[in-house]
């Protein structure tokens, strides 16, 4: 433990004007405090805790009233001198980087919106109680519970709690928060804090076998790559009930590294994901630990159609957790990276949205060997279930014009499906004929063809009711496929998110080829523009509503 006197003198100077009482200069000293200021008054005390206190001595009465007197201008003397007392190197193996107040405060005036008042407030990895004082003023009628694993920190939130009258409606258990017993109550709780982060390598054996067990539990895969914040969401969504609620200041990784997974999973389902505001990293964040933050609000057991997404660099501001925008939930689920949806489109227009708002952008399927595939005089003698007609060359759609209604002058892609016995005999024989020509080719050793779940079964996409190209030296052309056509991998199919008209159909195609220019792209060298899925799905278009009428056509 370092004991860093000479900031804390200052500190104390700054914070008391009296040199001759600096006596926080040590973890017994802090302890000491604690207790004089009626840490014991907060119930649940463990072992551990009461072995600490053994060598308390009582402070001078001026000194504890200094104290007191900080804490109750909303102050945190005692955390900020736990964090001035522990070395960096300590604070990163526990994760302890206490929230600023004034995010706390937004956080707790955000639950305040929410039209339930928590009968019970929980703060995991409590610290010095941040969170559950500033909600103790917030919900006058709550019990608050912290659950944290350090025993001075639990001490210090006893005495914080104590000194603003909560002693009787408070609880601090010390423990680790993922196997920490929480009491089921009828009313809502509120869980709101800042989970620690601390990464996987320092993380022990016995912590990862808990995340992989009981992600087991609810069907969903944990990455042993996972840091702690994420164990604590998962802890949420077990110990939490329907209704139950909160906030989570975190690391921002999990929406986009692949150990975020089982949170974004995790948020989609059982946490009952609301919203996210990422948040730059600024000197009014941590100034500790320069990472870009998200603030997860979530209510257990619901499943929002539109999710707020939002992006700021001042967390403090109140209405940073309700503004933003709304987002389909389908985004969420077809994307397995979150920060991006945060990114307002920079010409955003009033009542237009995001072409991926509505619809869903796919690339067509590769088959591995366009010269096996692609059905030709070889293929003639297959059984015409398993031959597709499909836009195999971006020139048919530029060809086609505003729809491709015929699919005569298309190939034919052959799709043959993994389970071979599903074909009666003489269907079955002609298909063994060609497998057998096809493996004498080499289609089988192709890594497309070993990576697929049978080599013979390239997986043709489903008809996308609007076809377009993404790569040529002009703007994307973009096609309604009236005739069903199947596209392979030359072109990208757009995807309804909920059924839509075929007259809206017919609009949105119309509007997209007059209006997307390859400005919109990524252009390459020699000119040559490409659209990845991703995007197609960011081009603005006007919201549908707006499709309804005539005015866009
Ligand atoms: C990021 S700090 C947040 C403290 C406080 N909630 C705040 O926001 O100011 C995380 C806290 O979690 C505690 N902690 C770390 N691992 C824990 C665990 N497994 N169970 C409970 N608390 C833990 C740390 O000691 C630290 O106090």
């Amino acid at each position: 433990m370092v004991n860093n006197s000479a900031y804390f003198a200052q500190f104390l100077w700054q914070e008391f004007g009296h040199t001759n009482q600096v006596e926080l200069n040590s973890i017994e000293n802090l302890i000491s405090a604690a207790i004089g200021l009626g840490a014991r008054k907060v119930g649940e005390w463990s072992r551990t805790e009461l072995d600490l206190t053994t060598s308390v001595r009582t402070l001078p009465f001026d000194r504890i009233e200094g104290i007191r007197n900080q804490i109750n201008r909303g102050h945190d003397p005692l955390g900020e001198t736990l964090c001035s007392l522990r070395s960096p190197e300590e604070r990163r193996g526990s994760g302890a980087t206490f929230t600023p107040l004034p995010i706390v405060e937004a956080m707790v005036s955000w639950a305040k919106t929410m039209r339930v008042c928590p009968d019970r407030v929980i703060e995991p990895g409590t610290g010095s109680g941040r969170f559950l004082l500033a909600a103790a003023k917030a919900f006058p009628g709550a019990q608050l519970l912290g659950i944290e694993s350090d025993p001075v920190a639990a001490i210090v939130a006893r005495a914080n709690l104590a000194v603003q009258g909560c002693s009787k409606r408070s609880h601090v258990v010390l423990s680790d928060y993922r196997i920490a017993d929480v009491p089921r109550i009828s009313g809502p709780t509120l869980f709101i804090g800042n989970p620690p982060y601390v990464r996987h390598h320092k993380l022990d054996a016995a912590g990862k076998k808990w995340l992989s067990e009981s992600a087991g539990r609810l069907g969903l895969k944990a990455s042993q790559l996972s840091g702690l914040h994420v164990h604590f969401f998962l802890a949420t969504a077990l110990k939490g009930q329907k209704d139950d609620f909160g906030a989570f200041i975190t690391s921002a990784e999990w929406l986009d590294v692949n150990y975020g997974e089982l949170v974004r999973q995790l948020f989609l389902t059982r946490l009952g994901g609301q919203g996210i505001t990422v948040v730059e990293p600024t000197s009014r964040t941590f100034s500790d630990a320069a990472t870009t933050s998200a603030i997860t609000q979530f209510v257990i057991g619901s499943r929002p159609e539109r999710i707020r997404m939002s992006r700021t660099k001042n967390a403090a501001r109140k209405e940073t957790l309700t503004d933003g925008r709304l987002l389909n939930r389908s985004r969420f689920e077809s994307e397995n990276r979150w920060s991006i949806l945060t990114r307002r489109p920079e010409k955003a227009r009033e009542g237009y949205i995001e072409l991926g708002e509505l619809c869903e952008v796919h690339r067509g399927q590769v088959t591995g060997a366009n010269r096996i595939w692609i059905a030709a005089i070889n293929s003639s003698m297959l059984p015409e279930s398993v031959l597709f007609p499909c836009v195999t060359r971006a020139k048919e759609l530029f060809a086609a014009g505003d729809a491709l209604c015929d699919v005569s002058h298309l190939r034919d892609v052959i799709d043959i499906p993994t389970d071979l016995a599903v074909f009666e005999k003489g269907d079955r024989r002609r298909i063994d004929d060609f497998l057998g020509r096809a493996k004498a080719l080499g289609a089988d050793r192709g890594y497309v063809a070993r990576n697929r779940k049978a080599w013979w079964s390239v997986g043709l996409r489903s008809p996308a009711p609007i076809l377009a190209t993404y790569m040529a030296r002009r703007p994307p052309a973009f096609v309604r496929n009236v005739a069903d056509a199947r596209h392979i991998n030359i072109a990208h199919g757009i995807y309804p998110r909920t059924p839509l008209s075929p007259q809206i159909l017919d609009r949105l195609a119309h509007l997209l080829s007059s209006t997307v220019t390859i400005k919109e792209g990524r252009t390459y060298a020699g000119g040559l523009t490409k659209f990845e899925p991703k995007e197609m799905e960011r081009i603005l278009i006007p919201n549908p509503m707006e499709l309804e009428t005539e005015r866009v056509a």
